[in-house]
């Protein structure tokens, strides 16, 4: 009898596939549905600091009014930041009422201020777990590395300090030592790290010289970035990995399984097949399983890992030297 029960930041999740933070899970309707296909937790839409900064900014930029009472701009900036928030958790304790599945809170964050206290409400709503989208484009030539690292463990430890639910941070791969610093991260109280976030990046019309935006979905060719630093760091964490980004088929969520992630975040591909695609990866994980004889995830998960696999020097080669490429 098989079983795809697994363990995440210390919630049982009935299978090891999530679907990650998007516009996805920002809606009950479709929460409900991905339990149905077999959806281990779901991650939510981040509630985006630079989100609601905005939405206050531009509130009061458009009222004369507020100019000239000047306490009016703390009404309004207070209310609609307050709305937005309202309504996120609104939708953890509506989604709590209606499927059994973990819910994971997002919350995208670059500094380590008030919206701390959004923490604290996301708890009471009913969160299981939340997970922290922290990313400081180090583009400021100013500022150095250990200030730019500083404020994820700023914003880890303060959230700690609100929160009894279990807190994981989203990573971006760009770290002069991410080895280094996601072990500290583990160090310092995260319970799980989900490897990698994938980023907006702009591209350049070469006609119209506007900037637009790339692919905004993944491929499954994405997935050998994320996958090598699951393998290489998955033995050295105290804390469990979820991967993130390429994750398109249930190849790819066995690669992941095996190089030691807990669980897989999918987002691209169920944007691109459909909720079905959920199943259908469940499907062929079972499948897979039966055919080695594993009972459950945690029989293979980090098989391959950098730790256990009889050749970790492949995690480690970056080169392509003619021998390994086969090509001249
Ligand atoms: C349309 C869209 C919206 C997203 N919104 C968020 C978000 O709010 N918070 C977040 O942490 N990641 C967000 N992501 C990133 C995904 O959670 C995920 O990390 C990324 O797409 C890589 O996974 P994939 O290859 O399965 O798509 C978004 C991705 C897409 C495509």
């Amino acid at each position: 009898m098989i079983s795809l029960k697994t363990n995440y930041l210390g919630l049982t999740l009935n299978s090891p596939l999530i679907v990650g933070s998007s516009g996805l899970t920002n809606s009950l309707e479709n929460i409900i549905d991905f339990e149905k296909q077999g959806a281990g937790a779901v991650v939510l839409k981040s509630l985006f600091e630079e989100q609601i900064l905005n939405e206050v900014h531009h509130t009061m930029g458009q009222s004369e009014y507020t100019n000239q009472y000047p306490e009016a701009l703390d009404y309004i900036s207070n209310y609609s930041r307050d709305n937005n928030i309202d309504a996120y958790l609104r939708l953890i304790s509506d989604c709590k009422k209606s499927v059994s599945i973990p819910i994971i809170a997002s919350i995208n964050c670059a500094s380590a201020t008030e919206w701390m206290t959004y923490a604290t409400k996301i708890q009471e709503a009913g969160a299981d777990a939340l997970e922290l989208n922290i990313y400081i484009m180090p583009s400021d030539p100013d500022r150095t590395s250990i200030k730019n690292e500083k404020v994820y463990f700023d914003v880890l430890e303060g959230v700690l300090k609100h929160v009894k639910i279990p807190v994981a941070v989203k990573l971006s791969p760009y770290f002069a030592g991410l080895a280094e610093t996601t072990r500290k991260l583990s160090w310092a109280g995260a319970k799980g790290l989900v490897l990698f976030n994938r980023f907006y990046s702009p591209d350049i019309d070469i006609n119209t010289f506007r900037l637009s935006a790339t692919h905004i979905f993944s491929t499954p060719d994405d997935i050998y970035h994320p996958l090598r630093w699951v393998a290489l760091l998955s033995g050295n964490l105290h804390c469990d990995i979820a991967a993130s980004t390429g994750v398109h088929d249930a190849e790819g969520m066995i690669k992941m399984l095996l190089a030691g992630a807990k669980s897989v975040e999918v987002v691209s591909t169920v944007y691109k097949n459909g909720h079905g695609r959920i199943a259908e990866m469940l499907a062929g994980l079972e499948a897979w399983m039966a055919m080695h004889g594993f009972g459950k995830p945690s029989d293979f998960i980090g098989k391959m890992s950098h730790k256990k696999t009889d050749n970790p020097v492949a995690y480690e080669r970056v080169q392509f030297m003619k021998h390994y490429a086969g090509i001249e």
